[in-house]
């Protein structure tokens, strides 16, 4: 769509330049804010002694169980959990479904820190290599009599045509909406085989001295999920618990030791950013606190990251990161913005399917919009709405931490915002083939199957075709 700008004085731009283009009123389109409304209630962490906190019984019981993937095919998973009384064994026995006999035995590693007056217990993570795809394995972790066993399935073989589903989740803490989003996840109907995580986990740092324990009772609260199927970590404003009032000065500290990231696999150089194929899908996890400026680590690793990507291989280019670039809320306003401004001409330039962020905790999802063309003196200088080779930008910020929802919008609507509505819930992604992804979200308030929100992706390297327009009809 070409916008009308012969009359849009230099002076307008300089205004557009500081942002008002976000919340400026453009022509009339498909945009939807919802109807619904989600009652005004508090959001509340659960009790310490709630059911889903419960220690495992036994002593040196293995607790916090999670699994994410552990190399950049999909064929390795980290294995992660933390005993309380003694280190015991970082060892994991595991083996395929049908076959206990044949079991087989990987080393890991035991650590802890201390956190202000927090000590951590035994944290262990363990890699488990050269895994088949497509099939089932057990897991056992603990030392006899005090076991514990899981299952998880590893993915397909990376392929352009395997069909795969993710969950999307963010911001999603402890609170009885935490668990309420979380209940619907795993109740969906459609089944999601790993979480892309956008980052904000525990809230921890919302309680006195960013209170370690509420890392222990987070763990503990989503073991019944994470324990199963891999969670893909993206950082948020959470795990930073910079907190120099009272000494502590190491950016990252608990989550650094409770969450391992494959990133070494994807020749990254930190744990915050990194890329993984998982089936059909090539997912790139950007790192919103972490330096991203020009010559930083981050940028000169995103720019030798996305020329690797192969769309043949993997055509579903997925980005998540925490800070959303496009957000019409009044929550976290423009603070996107200087990443945007960095790395936006490469998101167009490599057609990027789609961008996942959180931290606002609310939904929305954009047009195929992109803002690159202007150059300060060209007259571009609002956001282009229907630009084919851009991503569609999803903010899935609505986990339902402690803090509560974001429900104050910009007014009117801007053009590229899609759908928006202020209620916690969770996404899905059903991965057909190459030229087809079905999307939806799923609120709290709804029965499990219901998507309150939806969509037909059709992928921007294979079939690039209008596909934002095709669902507002
Ligand atoms: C959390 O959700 C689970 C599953 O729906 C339920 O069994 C449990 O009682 C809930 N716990 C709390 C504290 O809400
Ligand atoms: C990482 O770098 C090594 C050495 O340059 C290279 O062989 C390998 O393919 C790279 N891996 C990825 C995933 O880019
Ligand atoms: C891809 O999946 C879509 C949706 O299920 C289907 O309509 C389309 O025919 C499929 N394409 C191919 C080539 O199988
Ligand atoms: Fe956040």
């Amino acid at each position: 769509m070409v916008l009308p700008r012969s009359r849009i004085s230099p002076f307008l731009c300089v205004i557009a330049l500081l942002g008002f283009w976000l919340n400026a009123a453009y022509f009339c389109s498909g945009r939807i804010t919802s109807t619904y409304v989600r009652a005004e209630e508090k959001s509340l962490d659960m009790p310490l002694d709630s059911d889903v906190f419960r220690v495992p019984p036994g002593y040196n019981a293995p607790q916090q169980v999670h699994i994410t993937q552990g190399d950049h095919d999909g064929k390795a998973v980290i294995v992660s959990w933390v005993t309380m009384e003694e280190p015991g064994s970082s060892e994991v026995t595991y083996w395929k479904e049908h076959s206990r006999k044949h079991y087989y035995k990987a080393k890991g590693e035991v650590t802890t820190y201390k956190y202000y007056t927090y000590s951590s217990g035994y944290i262990h993570h363990c890699t488990i290599q050269n895994l088949e795809h497509n099939t089932k394995y057990y897991y056992q972790v603990g030392t006899a009599p005090t076991t514990r066993t899981f299952w998880f399935v590893t993915p397909p073989p990376v392929g352009p045509d395997v069909p795969y589903t993710f969950g999307f989740i963010g911001d999603l803490g402890q609170t009885f909406d935490s668990n309420r989003t979380l209940t619907h996840y795993e109740q969906n109907p459609i089944k999601g085989q790993a979480v892309l995580f956008v980052g904000d986990l525990s809230y921890a740092d919302n309680h006195p001295n960013h209170d370690n324990n509420r890392w222990d009772t987070w763990a503990r609260f989503v073991e019944r999920s994470v324990a199963y199927q891999p969670w893909i970590w993206t950082t948020g404003n959470h795990e930073i618990d910079f907190a120099p009032e009272i000494g502590e000065t190491e950016p990252f500290k608990p989550f650094t030791h409770r969450y391992p990231t494959p990133y070494r696999a994807s020749n990254s150089t930190a744990p915050f950013w990194y890329s993984i194929k998982r089936g059909p899908a090539y997912i790139i996890v950007l790192a919103s606190y972490s330096a991203y400026g020009m010559y930083t680590p981050q940028y000169n690793w995103l720019e030798e990251e996305l020329p690797k990507v192969n769309r043949r291989e993997t055509p579903w280019l997925i980005v998540l990161l925490h800070s959303p670039w496009y957000n019409s809320y009044q929550y976290h306003y423009m603070e996107g913005e200087s990443m945007r401004v960095m790395f936006e001409p490469w998101f167009v330039k490599y057609k990027v399917d789609m961008v996942f962020a959180g931290h606002v905790h609310a939904y929305e999802r954009s047009e195929r919009v992109s803002n690159v063309a202007y150059n300060i003196v060209n007259g571009l200088c609002q956001p282009l709405s229907s630009d084919q080779s851009a991503p569609v930008y999803i903010t899935i910020g609505d986990g339902g931490n402690i803090e509560g929802l974001a429900n104050s919008m910009t007014e009117p609507q801007p053009k590229y915002s899609a759908f928006r509505e202020a209620s916690f819930g969770h996404a899905t992604l059903e991965i057909k083939n190459r030229t087809h992804a079905r999307y939806g979200w799923h609120r709290n308030q709804d029965g499990f199957a219901v998507e309150a929100d939806s969509m037909w992706f059709h992928n921007r390297f294979w079939y690039p075709v209008d596909d934002v327009a095709a669902t507002k009809s």
